[in-house]
């Protein structure tokens, strides 16, 4: 699998209806899978009451199923309005452990310029896990996801999902 098919394969789903959700489930699924690393995977949603929830995720369930903006890595990253790619979680203090196993992670938000509409969350149980490579791979599908809630938002009242 690589990330030109992983868009193909979100493409497909758009083009049969597949609402956002279904979309981001998808994007989550195909990402776990792209690279042995991403231990978990996951999208947090950005809400108009400044909370991150989480949506859609591959991997060990979480008790941070809602972050404040400016918490942790998550919330430091919509506050900072800029990815995060953390190498050792171990060498910061703003962090939110998930697992204990977690040694790096990164944070790509899912953006159209300004607005900010959520973010891929991926945890790597190695250090530095997140390479020029693999989070150019994150930028692609999160730029995709981009488009789709903007399509959303497009779409007229009584519209099938886009
Ligand atoms: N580590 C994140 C919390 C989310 S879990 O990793 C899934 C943080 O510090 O915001």
């Amino acid at each position: 699998m690589s990330v030109d098919r992983l868009i193909g394969d979100l493409e497909a789903h758009r083009g049969q209806g597949a609402s956002l959700e279904r979309l981001l489930t998808a994007a989550v699924e195909g990402l776990s899978r792209l690279d042995p690393r991403f231990h978990w995977t996951g999208i947090y949603e950005l809400f108009a009451d400044g909370m991150l929830r989480l949506g859609p995720f591959v991997g060990a369930p979480t008790d941070h199923v809602f972050i404040g903006v400016g918490n942790g890595v998550c919330g430091t990253a919509v506050a900072e309005r800029r990815n995060l790619n953390i190498p050792d979680v171990r060498e910061i203090t703003n962090y939110l452990a998930c697992s204990m196993e977690t040694r790096s992670e990164l944070v790509v938000l899912i953006r159209s310029g300004e607005r900010i509409f959520a973010q891929i969350d991926i945890d790597s149980h190695q250090v530095g896990a997140f390479d020029d490579i693999a989070v150019a791979i994150v930028q692609r599908v999160a730029d995709w996801l981009a488009k789709a809630y903007e399509l959303r938002e497009e779409a007229p009242p009584g519209a099938p999902s886009p």
